[in-house]
């Protein structure tokens, strides 16, 4: 872009629209095509694994039922996870397509492949198990030395919720973890720039800011960072480009690229 202003581009769900989200091959995919990160949800199995899953429930994304958080990690290995979507190859061209992501397997996946990445890990459901999710995401992301990020290490790890108890909890575990706090609406005190326990990026939904343009030169002004979810086409994209978003989430990683690319 000539201004020199080029805001970071997320794969949500590993970039939704064109492959099974939350598998492997779609989260190598979308660095392939030179995303800056990735976003994924995390939520617990019945024997507390940390697993990559949207939904609570397996029924749109698997060839499995039932509750995430009613099977054990070896029930939800042996399910499929890419037939279900339009963009699974019929050849199985890329393998990881079709496996369960656990939180382990993509952190092994950013460490090895040899390029920068920024990780965004959203915590799902905070409520269900008290603590624990956060609990064992900071025990991994100590285990992987990425709990105390520096600014050159190749992995970073940015925890992202919906909900302040779960970045209180981040926070207390592992302050210099950063943080996103992500809105669907304008929540007591962000409309005056204020995000709580810490965080340093606000992620509001596109439509929130279509809805209420004055939010972000208020958070702005406050200091914060701004990462916009979930954008997938030209006209929000043009949108959260005027508002100089720091970071852009889409389903659609290489469409964004390209537009960016363009300018
Ligand atoms: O990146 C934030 C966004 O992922 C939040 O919405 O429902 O897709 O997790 P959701
Ligand atoms: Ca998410």
């Amino acid at each position: 872009m000539s201004t020199g202003y080029r805001p970071l581009v997320f794969a949500h769900r590993g970039g939704a629209d064109a492959l099974p989200e939350h598998t492997l091959g779609a989260y190598l995919r979308a660095l392939e095509e030179g995303a800056d990160g990735l976003e994924c949800d995390v939520r617990l199995t019945r024997d507390g694994h940390l697993v990559c899953v949207h939904d609570s429930k397996l029924d749109r994304t698997s060839d499995g039922r039932g509750r995430v958080s009613s099977k054990t990690l070896a029930e939800l290995d042996s399910l499929n996870y890419g037939s279900w979507h339009p963009g699974y190859p019929a050849d199985a061209e890329l393998p990881d397509l079709a496996r369960l992501l656990t939180l382990e397997r993509l952190l092994e996946a950013v460490r090895s492949c040899g390029r920068p990445v920024r990780l965004l890990i959203e915590t799902k459901h905070p409520s269900r198990y008290g603590a624990e999710v956060e609990r064992r995401l900071v025990r991994m992301l100590r285990h992987y030395g990425l709990a105390d990020p520096k600014p050159d290490d190749d992995v970073q790890v940015t925890v992202m919720s919906f909900a302040a108890l779960a970045l209180r909890r981040i926070r207390a575990q592992a302050p210099a973890l950063p943080t996103v706090y992500l809105m669907e609406f304008v929540p007591p005190g962000a409309g005056r720039g204020r995000l709580p326990f810490g965080a340093r990026t606000a992620g509001p939904g596109v439509e929130l800011i279509r809805a209420r343009p004055s939010l972000l030169p208020a958070i702005k002004a406050a200091g914060h960072q701004v990462y916009v979810w979930t954008v997938n086409d030209e006209a929000d994209l043009s949108l959260v480009l005027e508002h100089r978003v720091d970071g852009v989430i889409t389903d659609r990683p290489r469409f964004v690229l390209d537009q960016l690319d363009r300018m």
